[in-house]
């Protein structure tokens, strides 16, 4: 399964932090926020990533993490002229994706939890066309938004509705078939002029090809594209690693416990870093690692 990075757009509602940089380059406490939605395609298993940004930024996502090699994984870049939607991303990476299986998760969107590597695994697996997910959220109206029958079964989404119809907010994460890239080329531009995901997740689930899966309380999902919740998301990170002494958004810890590289290349990244926590944190995951080598991220399955 392929992946695609959403790293786009203008990031206007954090302007003027974003004036002359991109809004996925923003620190979320020790870190870029892409390193986050780059953490989760990685937690699914998917090692080749495609990231797609604006013209004036490709060099800097470049820069930061060049071919994905050092990871044991191929990282490609794209760029989107103009911000023409998420659902442009399908068309932007048509070549990347190239007929096979594909998860989309937008650049500013921070996923954590127990129980994330195994849903994401379990989605990936059960793929029969898209698996969206859903989040209750106070805001749904912020929002894509998911209804679902008395059964729990997905019957209409929409985008940012003003009278929502259920409070399950659909995070930015998505998992397609192959059927995809069609399904965006053929795709018009709503009221907005933008190639909306929610309509693409339409197209699935009038064919009935469309499972919503349920994120837990467990789960925490944060939409990092305001200055309230930018400065949330660097909070909940700082607390985690407070409180619990895990990462959140640690590649190359996730990149060893994926087994895309080994201990001792992991530990060379984190001695690249060594006057700083994060170096310190992915060199001690690394000795840990090499005394019990079982990655965590499989246990938790
Ligand atoms: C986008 C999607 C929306 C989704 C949200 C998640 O909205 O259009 O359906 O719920 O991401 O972060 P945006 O935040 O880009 O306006």
């Amino acid at each position: 399964m392929k992946g695609i990075v959403l790293a786009g757009g203008n990031g206007t509602r954090l302007h003027p932090l974003t004036l002359v940089g991109s809004k996925q380059l923003a620190p979320v406490y020790d870190k870029p926020l892409v390193y986050y939605p780059l953490s989760v395609l990685m937690l699914a298993g998917i090692d080749d990533v495609l990231v797609i940004t604006r013209p004036a930024e490709i060099d800097l996502f470049r820069r930061l993490f060049g071919s994905g090699s050092r990871l044991g994984m191929l990282i490609d870049y794209a760029v989107q002229e103009e911000p023409r939607g998420i659902a442009d991303a399908f068309r932007v990476g048509a070549d990347h994706i190239k007929g096979e299986d594909c998860a989309l998760v937008l650049g500013d969107n921070l996923f954590h939890g127990a129980e994330l590597p195994a849903i994401l695994r379990r989605a990936a697996r059960k793929l029969r066309g898209c698996v969206l997910f859903g989040h209750r959220v106070t805001e749904p109206r912020r929002f894509g938004v998911a209804e679902t029958d008395a059964k729990g079964d997905l019957v209409s989404i929409e985008e940012k509705p003003e009278h929502p119809r259920s409070d399950l907010a659909i995070p930015g994460l998505y998992f397609f078939d192959d059927t995809v890239t069609g399904i965006a080329r053929d795709l018009r531009p709503s009221a907005r002029g933008e190639l909306e995901i929610t309509d693409v997740l339409r197209v699935y689930l009038a064919e009935g090809r469309a499972d919503l899966v349920r994120l837990g309380k467990d789960i925490t999902w944060l939409d990092a594209g305001t200055p309230d919740s930018l400065l949330d998301a660097g909070r909940f990170v700082q607390d985690v690693r407070h409180r619990q002494g895990t990462n959140p958004g640690c590649i190359e810890e996730i990149a060893m416990d994926m087994g895309f590289i080994g201990a001792d290349a992991c530990y060379e990244l984190g001695a690249g870093m060594s006057d700083s926590p994060y170096g310190q944190y992915v060199m001690e995951r690394a000795r840990a690692h090499h005394r019990d080598p079982a990655p965590t991220a499989f246990l938790e399955e």
